[in-house]
């Protein structure tokens, strides 16, 4: 039988996973009942909803519920509470400081056994230790470097590896920026380069001010490190007072983990970085994590960092392993 699918949030990331679930995912074995979002509308149809109609609905600039005039309402949590789901994709924006709505829809959802996979950092970041024990999947590879499988390497590969840190460039924005200025230009015409090309957002503070690369670093620790650690145990600076690069070095936004005696130590701080670093070589919005182990030494991921399809490709390959661990494939 098909897993039935609810996708909340349907902005950029929740329309990449469907585009992504089009191309790589025509034979698996899911039914999208449900889509409701803050703009997009709010379908709900039983017998299934077309994802390829549903996508170029709102192409068209057009809400679902033009689309779909038969569809019956259900609003994000009643899609939760009535849609009788078996996995739920939660693609609404992140919020840092409650983490909510997301977080209550995901509770919800994991508290009658549905399987969740989200994109939103806010929960996973903030509540990790609470979720994981709610029953049901939990599943989140698109929080961290989106399309670069970052969270399933270390998951499926360094199993029973300590993990003894974490250095890595985790936001993509500020990554463009800092690259922008080492070519010269000033932080506000970086900034606004980063703006006009989409990857900035209007209020670009998330980015800049480092909660996004907090929340990352964040995920990996409290997940790898088995750390209960909060947004107030991270020393973070941003970059928005930077000068623009002089010298054989360039600026990067790093965040760090560190595993002491104490504990675990973790900041998000813009460094001068210079060539016989790795780190040095990641340059736009890519990304890149170097993880520390007691075993292997250190391991690097080097990728995309965000992206519509990036992102819902993380998405798509949450909901293989979901279909893998309730052997529906
Ligand atoms: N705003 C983020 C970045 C992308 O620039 O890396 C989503 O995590």
């Amino acid at each position: 039988m098909s897993a039935r699918l609810g996708i909340i949030g349907f902005g950029t990331v929740g329309q990449g996973f469907l585009e992504v679930l089009i191309k790589k995912g025509a034979d698996l074995p899911v039914k999208l009942v449900g889509i409701a979002g803050r703009s997009k509308g709010e379908i709900f149809i039983d017998e299934g909803i077309d994802p390829a109609e549903a996508l170029r609905c709102v192409a068209e600039g057009k809400n679902l519920n033009e689309c779909f005039k038969d569809a019956l309402r259900l609003p994000s949590l009643e899609l939760v509470r009535k849609g009788n789901l078996d996995i739920l994709i939660e693609a609404t924006p992140t919020n840092l400081e409650t983490a909510e709505p997301a977080f209550t829809y995901i509770k919800e959802a994991l508290k009658s056994g549905i399987d969740v996979i989200t994109a939103n950092k806010g929960p996973v970041a903030l509540h990790y230790s609470e979720l994981k024990n709610l029953g049901g999947i939990l599943r989140f590879e698109a929080t961290v470097m989106s399309g670069t499988p970052v969270l399933g390497f270390i998951e499926d590969n360094l199993k029973g590896v300590e993990i003894l840190g974490f250095r890595g460039i985790l936001n993509g924005t500020t990554n463009f920026i800092l690259t922008e200025m080492s070519g010269g230009r000033t932080y506000e015409e970086a900034l606004k380069e980063a703006q006009r090309r989409g990857y900035a957002e209007s209020d670009p503070t998330a980015d800049v001010e480092g909660f996004d690369a907090l929340a990352k670093i964040l995920i990996l620790v409290n997940v790898f490190m088995g750390k209960a650690l909060s947004p107030t145990d991270v020393k973070r600076e941003g970059i928005t007072s930077l000068p623009a690069t002089t010298g054989d070095f360039k600026w990067k936004l790093v965040a760090t983990a560190i595993k002491k005696e104490s504990g675990v130590e973790v900041s998000v701080k813009p460094e001068r970085i210079y060539p016989d670093d790795p780190l040095y070589y990641v340059d736009g919005t890519e990304n890149a994590l170097l993880i520390k182990t007691d075993i292997l030494g250190t391991i690097m991921l080097k990728g995309p960092g965000a992206g519509r399809l990036e992102t819902g490709f993380a998405i798509f390959l949450d909901l293989l392993k979901v279909l893998k661990e309730r052997e529906k494939i």
